[in-house]
């Protein structure tokens, strides 16, 4: 894909759904007694992956443009799947529904990618072996074989690493588990789990120590849902405006989910004019619209020579920060990035693989362990870049290479399916030269 640089971006848009809460709806819709109607469903190909696993596992789901009709297995309408669940590259799916399957009167075998076959799944094995599921893995990695035990054990868990994808795991296990379910979070991360459970009526604790409890076995009725846009994904096209001079961009009916918006709260703090209005709940989940306008190189610089981000930031910001990396190029002191080791396990090591296309751009990165560290106020080429299979590697590039003084090609850009199907017609559709 070749990328022009371009002078500004200006209009109204709306991003489709978001990724997160779609695949929630999902699954617990399809866990539901009756039939849930979800509207404004994810178009992405992880989204896709998770309704084609819950149809294997004997699930009815009609898709009608981007919304859906799933009737609920209710607690025990489930069954076997004759092949294996492919989950494609998204962790989310296969976490999410290890979790559902280990509560389950059989087994199921997990399949993904080259790059989800290679993440870790340790992380999830454990808790649920301690629930009495068995798993069965190539040294932590997929496939996993999951014989589910009904009911399972209801346990007390503290997260290892600060994962979303394990707590929701562990809590959708537990709606199977005899008895109340805790899990114990050191660092906040997204609760769209918790809302979405809460939304269908089923009850949840959850206490200021970062304690969520539920108690199982615990059956639900269906319930209608609208999934508000992808916050993650509206960020490439906020950042694009903030770094563009003269940009202007509304972005309607976006999640704002307090536990995703840290990227838009660094980038007003960075001195960018973003506005959100139209602030209201729907099904649980706080929504708005976010008005933003360029430029952060014209701002006064900010009084820190380099912005460090890290410790408990890093796990609300954790699919942003390619993308901060990038806009961290063109502020007054760059940016440093540390306790981040989790971004060598997503679905590139984002480390890498950002440094690698920030140095092919003429930026001046450097690779730690745990993150990285770029200079500032750095003018970028046009260059020869890679998404590495990553849709987020490949649009945080296509926002760098609107910034750059001449063109980019960025191999592989058709990754951006993964989670924006739409983005670079979307994007072109914004941009003026
Ligand atoms: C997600 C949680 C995060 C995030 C991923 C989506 C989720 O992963 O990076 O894109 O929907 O729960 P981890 O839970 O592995 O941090």
């Amino acid at each position: 894909m070749k990328i022009t640089p371009a002078r500004r971006i200006r209009g109204r848009v709306q991003v489709p759904g978001d990724k997160s809460i779609s695949h929630r709806a999902a699954i617990i819709a399809a866990l539901a007694n009756g039939t849930s109607r979800i509207t404004n469903l994810s178009p992405s190909e992880d989204c896709a992956a998770t309704l084609s696993c819950l149809r294997k596992l004997g699930v009815s789901i009609q898709s009608e443009g981007s919304s859906v009709i799933a009737q609920g297995a209710g607690e025990s309408g489930l069954r076997a799947s004759n092949e294996p669940l492919y989950c494609g590259n998204s962790g989310s799916t296969m976490r999410m529904l290890a979790g559902v399957v280990a509560g389950q009167e059989f087994s199921s075998t997990l399949t993904g990618d080259d790059s989800l076959s290679s993440r870790p799944m340790q992380r999830i094995i454990e808790p649920l072996q301690l629930m009495g599921a068995s798993i069965g893995s190539q040294n932590g990695k997929p496939p996993l074989t999951v014989k589910g035990s009904k009911p399972l054990n209801p346990i007390r868990y503290e997260l290892p690493v600060a994962s979303a994808q394990v707590k929701s795991c562990v809590l959708l296990a537990g709606l199977n588990a005899n008895g109340r379910t805790e899990v114990i979070e050191r660092e906040e991360t997204r609760d769209h789990t918790e809302r979405m459970l809460k939304w269908f009526g089923v009850p949840l604790e959850a206490s200021v120590a970062g304690s969520i409890s539920i108690d199982g076995p615990r059956s639900f009725a269906a319930r209608d849902v609208h999934v508000p846009g992808d916050i993650s994904s509206a960020a490439f096209l906020i950042a694009a405006a903030a770094l563009l001079p003269e940009s202007k961009l509304d972005v309607e009916n976006v999640g704002l989910n307090p536990t995703r918006t840290m990227f838009v709260s660094m980038l007003r703090s960075l001195g960018v004019m973003i506005e959100v209005t139209d602030e209201r709940d729907e099904c649980n989940e706080p929504v708005g619209r976010i008005r933003v306008q360029g430029n952060l190189s014209d701002q006064p610089p900010t009084p820190v020579d380099s912005t460090l981000v890290r410790g408990n930031l890093i796990a609300r910001l954790i699919d942003e920060l390619p993308l901060l990396a990038v806009v961290g190029t063109q502020m007054p002191g760059g940016i440093e990035i540390r306790d981040a080791a989790e971004l060598r396990r997503k679905e590139s090591d984002r480390i890498s693989t950002t440094v690698t296309n920030l140095r092919a751009m003429g930026a001046e990165a450097e690779e730690f362990e745990d993150g990285l560290r770029v200079q500032g106020r750095t003018q970028l080429r046009g260059a020869m870049l890679d998404s590495y299979g990553d849709h987020r590697i490949a649009m945080a590039f296509a926002v760098a290479a609107l910034t750059a003084e001449d063109d980019s090609e960025i191999a592989g850009a058709e990754a951006v399916g993964v989670s924006f199907p739409e983005f670079f017609t979307l994007l072109e559709s914004l941009v003026e030269r």
